[in-house]
């Protein structure tokens, strides 16, 4: 009996060896599977730009730099700012430099210096009236051109993405740190009212901890894409062009922008790795056939862009990120903005609904809703929103990013979104290809904080915060 009872310790023992040297070996295959990108170091000169501030700007002088459809619409809304100067534009197209100067002019504003030359953004960026670059160009511009703004002193807000590539995030975040200059992406959708609400919601802990969450961009830009020559449309069909390149995600900043704010990203939390899936493409080609004719130029390409991508991001935290990108499917606009915790849920599209304990099998009543959301406005659209929904851009969110922007600058304050957030949100254009080009291989999001990712413990809108712990 005595010698079974050994016999059978010593299989026990044995058995639980094996085992640990089997998910120990399975941990390191795990491990071992994520496809890292190198992490430059950080120069030792270098200090993060974590709640970087700046000298108060009474007046911020600002050059917009690309005056197409989103650059002519941005001096439209700077026109209701205080605090702003629009000293220089420029663009290639003259036709948007008379259409701007005359903008200025009808809102009494004196004319701006112009720039009409193709690299005549560096002559810009090396003004000395100028504070802020406001970069609204195309995409392989955005960080040519806010590297060298910064490096000729200027602060720098580029629209999305910021970049395309690792590469252009490290140069951005390297760049940034170098200078000590702010370098905002111009995530306007961290601004709209819902997405606000949910944050403060969020934050003061009304969905409990937060597990899941969702974000997308999907946005039928057929017709846009193929716009013909002139005025209307992207210039030069530049946005086409990227759907040939790219397989995976282009434009991932706008539903991953407001939920990564909802998150902690590089507060207290960080994205580690992701996982991407594309369809194959489909919709663009047929368009093409029906626009331009089975045999047209058109037709013919080859468009690598797979129409829906899928991506899944897991963080250091053990939460999950769903991200979607589809513009060449005939469906409604959707961004998602799904937030999901322990004691409640939130989704924007495609019908606004929140839900909460202990009643969260359903919906709350649109009364209750409204309700719930006029009580978590967030302070900054109390403050403004009012102002923001009359001078409009996409429903006033635009107006809101535009006006927290300068308030920090004229106050010397950390901006909303920095440049961590530019080169995080925008890596995914990179990260979600490498995936797909690896049959969705798991890839490792890069810690552009370079290990500060766990200095700060929340999102704080500056100078806004004390109202909103009050609440
Ligand atoms: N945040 C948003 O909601 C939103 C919406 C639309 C577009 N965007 C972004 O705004 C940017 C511009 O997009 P758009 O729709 O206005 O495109 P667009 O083609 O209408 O505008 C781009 C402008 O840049 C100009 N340009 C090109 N090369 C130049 C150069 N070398 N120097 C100066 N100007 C030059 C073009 O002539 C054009 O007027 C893109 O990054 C896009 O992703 C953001």
């Amino acid at each position: 009996m005595q010698k079974f009872q050994n016999n059978f310790k010593i299989f026990i023992a044995f058995s639980f060896l094996i085992l640990f040297v089997g998910l120990t070996a399975c941990k390191q295959d795990q491990q071992n599977r994520i496809i890292t990108l190198e992490v430059p170091e950080r120069p030792i000169e270098q200090e993060n730009v974590l709640q970087l501030r700046c000298d108060p700007i009474p007046t911020v002088r600002v050059a917009f730099i690309g005056l197409g459809m989103r650059g002519n619409e941005a001096v439209r809304r700077f026109m209701y700012l205080e605090g702003v100067e629009v000293t220089a534009i420029c663009d290639i197209n003259v036709n948007f430099i008379e259409k701007t100067q005359k903008l200025l002019a009808e809102n009494g504003k004196p004319a701006a210096l112009e720039f009409t030359g193709k690299e005549d953004w560096k002559k810009v960026c090396e003004l000395e009236n100028v504070d802020l670059i406001y970069n609204c160009t195309p995409w392989y511009l955005h960080t040519t051109i806010a590297i060298y703004a910064m490096e000729q002193g200027k602060h720098v807000a580029i629209e999305v993405p910021a970049a395309t590539t690792i590469e252009e995030c490290w140069q951005l975040v390297n760049t940034a740190e170098k200078t000590r200059k702010h370098c905002m992406m111009l995530e306007n959708c961290c601004y709209d009212f819902f997405e606000m609400a949910t944050l403060n919601m969020a934050q003061q802990g009304v969905f409990g901890e937060i597990v899941h969450v969702e974000g997308a961009y999907i946005h039928d830009l057929r017709e846009l894409n193929f716009n013909p020559p002139g005025d209307y449309g992207y210039q030069g069909m530049w946005r086409l062009d990227y759907n040939e390149k790219f397989k995976a995600n282009l434009y991932p900043t706008h539903g991953l922008g407001p939920v990564c704010q909802i998150l902690n990203i590089h507060r207290g939390d960080k994205m580690n790795y992701l996982t991407s899936m594309s369809t194959k493409q489909f919709g663009i080609t047929e368009y093409a056939k029906n626009r331009f004719g089975e045999d047209s130029d058109y037709a013919q390409r080859t468009y690598n862009k797979g129409d829906m991508n899928t991506t899944l991001i897991q963080t250091e935290k053990g939460k999950t990120i769903l991200i979607q990108h589809d513009v060449t499917s005939p469906r409604p606009y959707n961004r998602l903005h799904t937030v999901s915790g322990t004691k409640g849920f939130a989704a924007k599209y495609p019908i606004q609904g929140i839900a909460l304990e202990p009643n969260a099998h359903h919906f709350l009543s649109q009364e209750e809703m409204q309700k719930l959301l006029a009580e978590y406005e967030h302070p900054i659209v109390k403050e403004v929103g009012q102002k923001a929904k009359e001078v409009g851009g996409h429903g006033g969110m635009d107006f809101i990013m535009d006006y927290r922007l300068i308030y920090c600058l004229r106050n010397g304050l950390p901006l909303d979104q920095d440049v961590y957030d530019a080169a995080e949100w925008s890596s995914l254009v990179e990260l979600t290809e490498i995936s797909v080009n690896n049959n969705s291989a798991p890839v490792q999001v890069p810690d552009f904080t370079r290990g500060d990712w766990n200095k700060l413990n929340k999102l704080v809108f500056m100078e806004h915060m004390k109202e909103q712990n009050q609440q």
